[in-house]
């Protein structure tokens, strides 16, 4: 779908925070490889949504840039980054009243223009985001009615309407039970074949393991590890970022690594 020019998107040197004194990461460097299906782990408060929210543009770092495509993101139009990249937020509240189908409408919003109305391709788009998210059920109901895993698949195919060569998802399976967890993240994974670049926060660390082509490891606002998961998923590394006693076994359905944490995992030494 895409050629890995499009979708070449790199923290560089960023130190993040809020409000100028809390500093949430420093001088972090992370280059999302083209093409992959990157995975971001690491404890609450650790500063995975602050990064992915400086990778989308929503934060401007207080230092170092973020660099999409060769620029700095925060030199491009509002509607060049919308285009190109897209962002699934931990928690995002719909406008009150809005309908499922009009909230996956307005995906298509930064493909819009005065000259540009509403196409076929639009279109498609809609109908193919709500399709893949299984949600035309409930596609007239308003967001604000729908149950914690309805209206996450609501969002997600917002974000999927968008057709962005990359897309960003801040923890996209929360609130959805393991068969529609599974469902999204094979489709992550087929979108991602097709040549999007994927980029997910997940807690799951063995769903990461599973679906990352690149796992990144974070603590204290740092990149502690990162590469293929067969590498990076070790006993030590889940201590080092959890502070937790595990096994690493084989998965037995994919051979990946696969953590089994001890009991009292977190009192041992
Ligand atoms: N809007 C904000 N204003 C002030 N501090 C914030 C804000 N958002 C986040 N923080 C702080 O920044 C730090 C990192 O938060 P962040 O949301 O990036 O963590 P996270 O790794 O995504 O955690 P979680 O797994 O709980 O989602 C935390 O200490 C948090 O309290
Ligand atoms: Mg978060």
């Amino acid at each position: 779908m895409t050629d890995n020019q499009q979708s070449q998107l790199e923290a560089q040197s960023v130190t993040l925070g809020y409000g100028g004194h809390i500093v949430t990461c420093r001088d972090l460097t992370l280059a999302i490889p083209p093409g992959s299906f990157t995975v971001v782990v690491g404890p609450n408060a650790c500063g995975k949504s602050t990064l992915l929210r400086a990778m989308a543009r929503l934060l401007v770092p207080n230092e170092g840039q973020v660099v999409l495509n060769g620029q700095d993101i925060n030199r491009l139009k509002t509607r060049d980054v919308a285009r190109r990249l897209g962002l699934l937020p931990q928690t995002s509240t719909a406008p009150e009243g809005i309908s499922v189908a009009e909230l996956v409408v307005r995906g298509r919003y930064p493909h819009q223009s005065f000259l540009r109305q509403w196409s076929a391709a639009d279109e498609e788009a809609v109908r193919s985001a709500i399709a893949a998210t299984n949600i035309a059920d409930f596609s007239d109901r308003p967001v604000d009615t729908l149950s914690g895993g309805q209206r996450q698949r609501a969002w997600v195919a917002m974000a999927l309407a968008q057709e962005t060569p990359i897309l960003l998802l801040d923890e996209p399976t929360t609130f959805l039970d393991i068969a529609h967890q599974i469902d999204l993240m094979d489709l992550l994974e087929r979108l991602n074949r097709q040549g999007r670049t994927i980029v997910a926060v997940l807690h799951d660390l063995n769903q990461a393991a599973r679906y990352a082509s690149h796992l990144v490891a974070m603590k204290d606002g740092k990149v502690i590890a990162e590469g293929h998961p067969g590498d990076v998923v070790t006993q030590e590394m889940v201590k080092a970022i959890f502070d937790i006693t595990c096994v690493v076994i084989d998965d037995p359905v994919t051979g990946l690594p696969m953590v089994v944490p001890a009991k009292n995992a977190h009192a041992e030494p």
